[in-house]
């Protein structure tokens, strides 16, 4: 059975919106995603009737609130099959996530000389934390080539990879061509070489199922606001046994538990919380995880396998379509087996802004720029691309109107 756009549409409030007297098409999904009632209606039932700090007072709306945050990291675990939700450490998302295992992990066990195996295809929060963390601990990066099609070099990625690299940190889909790593064999590589593996979920988790045991991979980094929920909220999987190897990420409240302090020396000694809440600084994103929660309960009810499926068919339909534009060049594999919903392209003698303006003035959002991914365009010899990117709510007739805006602007 294929999935009910129109139900779902009607879930999301801002599609009842004109832009510029058009109705809107939302194509810019892998940069964040629009979010349903029920998300902003648990946010707002939370300040309504239950907001407190979490962890610390005993009183009824702090239990209340403890138990909703709680409850969240536990749905999110299952989401993602992590055996408990133990392995969930709340971040804002997942460029805070990977720079947790960058300095969490990397600067207690990364030694001089060791090195960090990511890829070409790396969005910037996987390139910089290993970049800032080589420097300090004196280790090299090493990047796994990227094929004209958009996949990983398998050979050169087997090339790099030995008994130095200490850990692997690969997207699971890239967010430019949108490429499905097979992270099954990328893991089993690492920990051949004893590395441990690390992977960028920020275009999978929302996308398709994802099975941090059936993977089994050691960190999986995600963010809620790509998945319907709420900004400043997401999430690492961080596998238990690491745990001990890891040092906070940051101090604070919450963190800790105890800081006892020596009077006499006027030092303070401090015995930090069990893990996962050892690495969760401050007063947590109370209302994001709730809504977190709210996004992943939806999701549910779809089934990622309806969701997975419906960007496919969106995929091949506008590949399909594309090729009326003969301006229109696609970047990276048509093969729509090795991809999941995100398309990048290149309008001939137009930049990616003025394609993305044009676009913009019909109602439709698409994402121009490097999306934060200036080396794999590099790569590929690009400035810039233009990139359309789906979610549940996109349907075949929003990418019959955005072929025929392309048209228009062929003709123009
Ligand atoms: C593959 C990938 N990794 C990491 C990120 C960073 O996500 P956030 O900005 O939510 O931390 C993104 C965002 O677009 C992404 O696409």
């Amino acid at each position: 059975m294929s999935l009910n756009t129109s139900d779902i549409r009607a879930d999301f409030p801002i599609f009842r919106r004109k832009i510029n007297n058009n109705p809107l098409i939302y194509f810019d999904n892998a940069a964040t995603t629009q979010k349903p009632r029920q998300v902003i209606e648990s946010i707002k039932n939370f300040y309504e009737n239950h907001n407190a700090n979490v962890h610390r007072a005993i009183h009824t709306l702090s239990q209340e609130a403890t138990e909703l945050h709680e409850n969240a990291r536990g749905k999110i675990a299952q989401f993602i099959n992590s055996k408990s939700s133990e392995e969930i450490i709340f971040s804002r998302g997942t460029t805070e996530a990977i720079n947790l295992i960058a300095y969490s992990w990397g600067l207690k066990n990364l030694k001089k000389n060791d090195e960090i195996l990511i890829s070409e295809m790396e969005h910037h929060s996987n390139i910089v934390p290993w970049e800032l963390i080589s420097k300090r601990k004196e280790c090299i990066v090493n990047y796994a080539r990227v094929n004209n099609d958009g996949t990983l070099n398998f050979e050169d990625f087997k090339n790099k990879i030995s008994k130095k690299t200490k850990i692997v940190s690969i997207s699971h889909v890239s967010n430019v061509v949108g490429i499905v790593n097979e992270i099954k064999k990328i893991g089993k590589i690492a920990h051949e070489n004893n590395s441990l593996i690390l992977v960028d979920g920020a275009q999978s988790v929302p996308h398709m199922k994802v099975d941090v045991r059936d993977l089994d991979i050691d960190f999986l980094a995600f963010s809620g606001h790509k998945m319907l929920g709420p900004t400043g909220i997401g999430a690492l999987y961080c596998k238990k046994e690491h745990y001990e190897n890891m040092d906070p990420f940051q101090g604070g409240g919450e963190m800790i538990k105890e800081v006892n302090f020596n009077m006499k020396t006027q030092k303070s000694e401090c015995v930090w919380n069990e893990p996962p809440w050892k690495f969760e600084a401050g007063t947590p994103n109370i209302c994001g995880s709730i809504g977190l929660m709210e996004a992943v309960k939806y999701l549910n009810q779809i089934g990622m396998d309806k969701v997975w499926n419906h960007e496919k068919k969106l995929t091949k339909y506008t590949f399909d379509r594309l090729q009326e534009c003969k301006k229109i060049t696609i970047h990276g594999s048509l093969d729509v087996s090795l991809k999941c919903g995100i398309i990048p392209f290149s309008f001939q003698g137009l930049s990616s802004h003025d394609v993305a303006l044009f676009a913009d003035n019909f109602g439709i959002m698409i994402r121009s720029g490097y999306h934060c991914a200036q080396p794999l365009h590099q790569v590929f010899n690009l400035k810039s691309s233009a990139r359309v990117s789906f979610y549940i709510y996109n349907t075949l007739e929003e990418i019959d109107r955005f072929v025929e805006v392309l048209r228009e602007i062929e003709h123009f």
